[in-house]
């Protein structure tokens, strides 16, 4: 390939994408594709090509065969799962990053970037008002960038064990008594992280009646008991904004009786996390003072392109304990100086990108300031979603925080029916869940393009799913 055909491709690539922005925020396309499955496949050729193709009948082939069938994540009608984060800012980071192609795994294999991971972490854990020994300033601990919050939770997990087990986790094993924690209300993505570490399901602790958050009372009982009946206790995965309906479990009190037993405490902030840059927002349930590690995902609401979630630890030691490893092939003298940090050490592959350069020109080009807003425009707009459910006859407002506002019909059937009709037109995106037994519909504001106008004929769409009443 030469460099002018790289040159011209990549301003057609900038083109069509603001040709498309636009034409997501003016709702030309549908947020749901139309066809079924195997459309894509059915015009795909079945083999590789034999020779080189044009970058432009590439992207043409990608504008005519691939974006009709996508789901668009970033339309203003789209208020499905939790937001995934994108902006200009985050689409050239990832043109550079790729275009520079370093590989991060060791601070000898691209100094700067790590360098830059630990400056940009840092910054972040003090916008979000993160305890100082969260960042790498502080000595002791830091934050490293991980692809998801399944990956930071695993780190976690993984340290937690080896702690709670004096080290003998990395020969040994769980030996079946290792046990980790958390509420029927984390993210299921947690009981495959407590799975894939060897422990198998994780101990669910009971929730508040009438709340869907942690009961600590109940959690100290229960890890005092397996520990009387021979088992250790090593985390408990607290959540900071759950993903069914944004409930925050008290992690002040959750993190005393962790620190009272000696056993890890991991925060899942994937979601509500971002809301702490505003400090309006930041509530005491949330405060991380007590806990070994801390996670928010920057790709959700920190209009960061996914993946970049965020994980902090108190010890770093602890981390790299449990995911530290080396061969030959890989020493050298930065690393035996033991002044430098490897990020291979906190996570679990060996090679990485350099991962922090998105998040660095988010953080510069939107400003802390610029981030915050857009967390309150979303919570505004959520806000007046809410107020038009709770306004409608036949219809229940089931949870509302932040950006996440969750309802359902008068009854459960209706509200299949609404979810059922919902699906089946390409005009807006709700998710479906459970809560307390009951279907519900999630609605997650976080799309660039909405505004009030898009609340109102999202709404105006969702209310007319609705089946008479009996
Ligand atoms: C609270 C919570 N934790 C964890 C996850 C999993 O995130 P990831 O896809 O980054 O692993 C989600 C996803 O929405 C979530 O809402």
């Amino acid at each position: 390939m030469n460099e002018h055909a790289f040159r011209s491709a990549a301003a057609d690539a900038a083109d069509r994408l603001a040709d498309h922005w636009r034409s997501l925020a003016a709702c030309e396309l549908p947020v749901v594709p139309p066809g079924p499955p195997g459309t894509t496949l059915g015009v795909l050729p079945e083999t590789a090509p034999e020779r080189g193709e044009d970058l432009t009948d590439i992207l043409d082939d990608t504008w005519r065969t691939i974006v009709p069938q996508l789901v668009h994540w970033q339309h203003p009608n789209f208020l499905g799962y939790f937001p995934a984060g994108n902006s200009p800012a985050s689409v050239l980071a990832e043109l550079v990053t790729a275009g520079l192609g370093v590989q991060g795994m060791m601070w000898s294999t691209s100094p700067a970037a790590t360098e830059l991971e630990q400056r940009v972490c840092d910054w972040l854990a003090r916008a979000l008002g993160l305890p100082a020994r969260f960042t790498h300033a502080s000595g002791r601990g830091g934050g490293v960038i991980q692809d998801s919050a399944s990956s930071a939770a695993l780190a976690a997990v993984a340290a937690a064990l080896d702690r709670a087990s004096g080290g003998r986790w990395r020969e040994h094993g769980t030996e079946g008594r290792l046990r980790v924690y958390c509420t029927d209300q984390a993210n299921h993505s947690v009981r495959k992280v407590v799975r894939v570490a060897g422990v198998g399901a994780p101990v669910l602790v009971p929730t508040v009646p009438g709340t869907h958050s942690m009961d600590p009372a109940a959690l100290a009982g229960r890890l005092d008991a397996d520990r009387a009946a021979g088992l250790v206790p090593a985390a408990v995965v607290a959540t900071v904004g759950t993903t069914a309906t944004c409930a925050i479990d008290p992690v002040p009190r959750i993190g005393a009786v962790c620190r009272d037993r000696g056993v890890w405490l991991h925060v899942d902030a994937a979601y509500a996390g971002s809301a702490a840059l505003c400090p309006e927002l930041r509530v005491a349930d949330a405060e991380p003072d007590l806990a070994d590690s801390y996670a928010v995902n920057a790709h959700k609401w920190m209009r960061t392109g996914i993946p970049c979630d965020i994980l902090w630890v108190a010890d770093r030691g602890e981390l790299t304990g449990a995911l530290g490893a080396t061969s030959s092939y890989l020493r050298n003298d930065a690393t035996d100086s033991g002044q430098v940090v490897d990020f291979k050490d906190w996570q679990l592959p060996l090679g990485r990108p350099m991962r922090a350069l998105k998040l660095w020109y988010v953080l510069r080009a939107h400003g802390l300031e610029g981030l915050r807003e857009v967390i309150r425009h979303d919570i505004r707009l959520a806000g007046l979603l809410a107020s038009l459910v709770e306004r409608e006859p036949g219809f229940r407002l089931v949870a509302h925080r932040l950006g996440l506002v969750v309802l359902r019909a008068e009854t459960d059937e209706m509200t299949r029916e609404v979810t059922r009709r919902l699906t089946g037109r390409p005009g807006v995106l709700c998710t479906p869940a459970v809560v307390d037994g009951r279907p519900v519909l999630r609605a997650a504001l976080g799309s660039a393009y909405a505004d009030e106008t898009t609340v109102r004929r999202v709404w105006d769409t969702v209310r007319a799913c609705a089946p008479p009443a009996p």
